[in-house]
């Protein structure tokens, strides 16, 4: 017995952490996201996220975090994540919905930062076992759209510009056409409701046997 593994993709201001959390609740889904889904998970999202404090990328020890070294901190992230929470729930047969997973690191360390995708792939692999999600839900939505809803909250990875947010977007609407099977993309402009049917919608063609709308 086995739960499904449905993981949300997106940029700043998609609104996949809002319908994450609307998904899992009608799933009766165990909620959990990257980076920071473990008590380990949460002190590197700190370290990972913390904004620059004089907007030179400093994080005291007198120059940028490394791209190695992010892309890392984000696999150990995973790696622990897969451990502690992902794969015993999977393997209790509890369905578990995730905001961000190895898609992310491909997108952001990989097109944003400019390290090789495939390594990146390859290395989060090995962190979580070769554990794969049965669905990725990619929420687009405008720019402006985005920018909107983002509001100025800034953490690092955010501040990082729009050039490398475009590189970003462009990699997860790869990453979706390159393997159609697993991912879903689905149109993120409009109310959260509206949203919402069409996630739903969405993740039913997966599982047409199966109750996915109704609740479980
Ligand atoms: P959030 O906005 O979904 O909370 O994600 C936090 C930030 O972390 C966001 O700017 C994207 C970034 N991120 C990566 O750069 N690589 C990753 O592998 C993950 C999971 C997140």
């Amino acid at each position: 017995m086995s739960g499904r593994f449905i993981v949300f993709e997106g940029g700043e201001g998609s609104g996949k952490s809002t319908q994450a959390a609307r998904l899992a609740e009608h799933l009766g889904a165990l909620l959990t996201r990257e980076p920071g889904g473990t008590a380990l998970g949460a002190r590197l999202r700190e370290l990972l996220l913390a904004p620059p404090e004089d907007g030179t990328d400093d994080h005291g020890d007198g120059g940028r975090m490394a791209e190695r070294a992010e892309a890392l901190l984000m696999a150990a992230d995973r790696a622990q994540h897969a451990a502690e929470v992902l794969a015993p729930a999977l393997r209790s047969g509890r369905d578990v919905v995730c905001d961000r997973y190895i898609p992310s690191t491909v997108a952001y360390q990989g097109a944003g930062r400019g390290l090789d995708p495939v390594e990146l792939a390859r290395i989060s692999g090995w962190a979580v076992d070769g554990l794969l999600p049965d669905v990725v839900v990619l929420l687009e939505v405008p720019d402006e759209v985005a920018l909107a809803r983002t509001g100025g909250a800034r953490d690092r990875i955010e501040a990082a510009g729009a050039a490398f947010h475009r590189r970003v977007s462009d990699s997860f609407r790869a990453q979706a056409a390159a393997d159609p099977d697993r991912w879903l993309v689905v149109d993120g402009d409009g109310s959260p409701d509206e949203v919402e049917a069409r996630v739903r919608a969405a993740v039913a063609t997966r599982w047409p046997d199966e109750v996915v709308d109704g609740g479980r």
